[in-house]
C-alpha cells in the first residue's frame, strides 16, 4: 500500500530529508511512481541511520494544501473589517451554501449595518460556468456573480473581501494585515510556497487562491447527493406528484423550465446542473431595500452598475445569470433581488406575470407598474415567451401543474439518504 501512495504523503519524509540537509529528487521528478515513492523512503531512513540528529527532532507537520487553508479562511471572520463575517455567514453550508439569514439581502461592511444590492447565491454547482463569454450566436454566457463580472472564483472572492457592503478591507494591504495576523499565516504562505517577507499582494493571491481552490476540491460544493440524482442512478423513485413535476418542468408547452434550467446531464459531468448559466430579464418586482430608497436607482445586471464594460449594451440591461436550482428549497429569498420568499410564489409569478399583474406588482392610481425594478424605457428587454402568457390568455402552468413544479424542486435539495448508498 505505501508504495502506491501520492506524492503528499511523501511530504512528511521530503521535509525531514530537507532538514537533514541530504538532497533528493522532489515528487515530480519521479512522476510519483511507486518505485520513485519507495526511493524516496528508503533513502530517509538511510539518511537518519547516517546521520542521526543531536536532539530528537519533532515529528515534521505536512504542509497543509491551499484547499485546506482554503477551508479555514472560508470560515474565518477575521478577514472582515468588522471582525464578525465570514464567507460561510452569508453562504452557509446548512443552507446551500447561501445566505444563512434567509429573509432578505445581507448585511455587512464595517459596521454590520450596509445592506448589500443583491441575494447571496448559493456557491455550489458552479464548477461549469466557466469565464464570461458571448457565444456563437453572441448570447453572453457564464461569469460568476448575477452579473457574470468575474471569470474566476480566485477574482470574485476579491469582491466579497474588499466590498465596503461586505467584508469591507480597505485594501490590499490591510487586508494583507489579517493575514499576517491569522494564527494559521505560516500554513498559507507554506501552502503557497511563500517566503515569510511574502509582499502583500502575494498574500491576498494566496488567500483568494485558496478559496477558490477549496471550493474547486472540496466535494461538498458539488455533492450531487439529491433526490434526483439517487433516482438518475436507480437509487430511488420519484412519488406520483414529482414525476409530474419533472415532466411540466421540462414541457415546453407548460413551465418550460428547462430550457434555461437545463435538467439533461452536462457533458463531461454526467449530470444535470439546473442552468445553462444564460442571461435574461424576467422582470422580477422591485424589493425595498437600502439601495432602491432611492426611485432613481435600477440594478441592471449586465449593463451595470455592478459592472461598467457593457454599459453600452442597453439590450442587456436587467439580464441575470440563470441560477443553479440544485438545493433551491434551501436558498430562499429568491431572484437577485431577494423578491420573492417561497417557491410557490416564484412558481406562480413565472405563470400569471403578465396574466394577473396586480398580484405581483403595486397598483398606483389604478396603474398596475408592471416591471417595476426597470426603467420605462429598458421593459422591452424583459423575457416573453413560455411559460409567460400575456393579459386573457390561460396559464401554461395551470396550479396542479405548479404545486407539482415545486414539490419536484424540492427533489433537488443535497444530502437525500431515504434509500441506502449504491453497492
Ligand atoms: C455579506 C454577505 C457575503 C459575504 C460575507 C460573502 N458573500 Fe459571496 N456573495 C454574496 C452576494 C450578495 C453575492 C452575489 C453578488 C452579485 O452577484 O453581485 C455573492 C456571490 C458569490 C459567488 C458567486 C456565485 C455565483 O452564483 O456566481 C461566490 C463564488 C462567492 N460569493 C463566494 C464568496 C467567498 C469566497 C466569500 C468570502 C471571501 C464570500 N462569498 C463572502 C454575499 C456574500
Ligand atoms: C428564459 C429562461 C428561464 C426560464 C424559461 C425559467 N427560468 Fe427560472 N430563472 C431564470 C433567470 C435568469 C433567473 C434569475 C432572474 C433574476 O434573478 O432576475 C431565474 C431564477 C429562478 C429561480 C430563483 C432561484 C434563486 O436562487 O434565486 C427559481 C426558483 C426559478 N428560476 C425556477 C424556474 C421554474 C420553476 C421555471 C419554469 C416554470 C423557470 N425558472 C423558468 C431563467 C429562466
Amino acid at each position: 500500500m505505501t508504495h502506491s501512495r501520492p506524492c503528499r504523503h511523501a511530504l512528511p519524509a521530503l521535509l525531514l530529508s530537507a532538514l537533514l540537509t541530504i538532497p533528493l529528487a522532489g515528487c515530480g521528478g519521479g512522476g510519483g511512481t511507486p518505485e520513485a515513492a519507495t526511493t524516496t523512503q528508503d533513502a530517509t531512513a538511510d539518511a537518519a541511520a547516517i546521520r542521526p540528529p543531536r536532539t530528537p527532532q519533532p515529528a515534521p507537520v505536512p504542509v497543509p494544501t491551499l484547499a485546506e487553508v482554503g477551508s479555514r479562511l472560508f470560515d474565518d471572520s477575521r478577514l472582515s473589517a468588522s471582525g464578525t463575517l465570514a464567507c460561510a455567514s452569508c453562504h452557509a453550508e446548512a443552507r446551500g451554501h447561501a445566505d444563512a439569514a434567509g429573509t432578505f439581502l445581507p448585511l455587512g461592511g464595517a459596521d454590520g449595518s450596509h445592506q448589500g444590492l443583491r441575494s447571496s447565491p448559493s456557491v455550489r454547482y458552479l464548477d461549469q460556468a466557466g469565464a464570461f463569454r458571448f457565444d456563437a450566436q453572441g448570447r453572453p454566457r457564464g461569469g460568476l456573480f448575477w452579473d457574470g463580472r468575474a471569470s474566476t472564483r480566485a477574482e470574485q472572492a476579491r469582491g466579497p473581501l474588499f466590498n465596503a457592503d461586505e467584508m469591507a478591507n480597505a485594501d490590499v494591504a490591510a487586508l494583507a494585515t489579517r493575514l499576517r495576523a491569522l494564527p494559521y499565516a505560516a500554513d498559507l504562505r507554506a501552502a503557497a510556497s511563500l517566503p515569510a517577507a511574502a509582499t502583500d499582494e502575494q498574500l491576498v493571491d494566496a488567500a483568494t487562491t485558496a478559496l477558490a481552490r477549496f471550493q474547486a476540491d472540496d466535494a461538498r460544493f458539488h455533492p450531487f447527493t439529491s433526490k434526483f440524482d439517487a433516482v438518475q442512478d436507480g437509487r430511488a423513485t420519484f412519488t406520483a406528484q414529482e414525476q409530474r413535476g419533472l415532466a411540466a418542468f421540462n414541457d415546453p408547452q407548460r413551465g418550460n423550465c428547462a430550457s434555461c434550467h437545463d435538467s439533461r446531464p452536462t457533458a463531461g459531468v454526467g449530470r444535470a446542473l439546473f442552468t445553462n448559466f444564460s442571461y435574461h430579464a424576467l422582470g422580477v418586482p422591485r424589493n425595498r431595500s437600502q439601495a432602491t430608497a432611492n426611485p432613481a436607482f435600477f440594478d441592471l445586471g449586465l449593463c451595470g452598475p455592478q459592472r461598467s464594460d457593457l454599459a453600452g449594451r442597453t439590450d442587456f440591461c436587467g439580464h441575470f445569470r440563470t441560477p443553479t436550482l440544485r438545493n433551491v428549497a434551501l436558498t430562499a429569498p429568491y431572484f437577485h433581488n431577494a423578491s420573492f420568499a417561497t417557491l410557490e410564489d416564484v412558481v406562480a409569478f413565472y405563470a400569471t406575470r403578465d396574466i394577473d399583474p396586480a398580484r405581483w406588482y403595486p397598483v398606483v392610481n389604478g396603474q398596475v407598474q408592471l416591471y417595476n425594478d426597470l426603467p420605462a424605457t429598458l421593459r422591452t428587454n424583459v423575457q416573453q415567451g413560455a411559460p409567460f402568457r400575456r393579459a386573457g390568455q390561460a396559464p401554461a402552468i395551470t396550479p396542479q401543474d405548479a404545486a407539482d413544479i415545486v414539490a419536484f424542486l424540492r427533489t433537488l435539495t443535497d444530502g437525500f439518504t431515504a434509500s441506502p448508498p449504491a453497492q
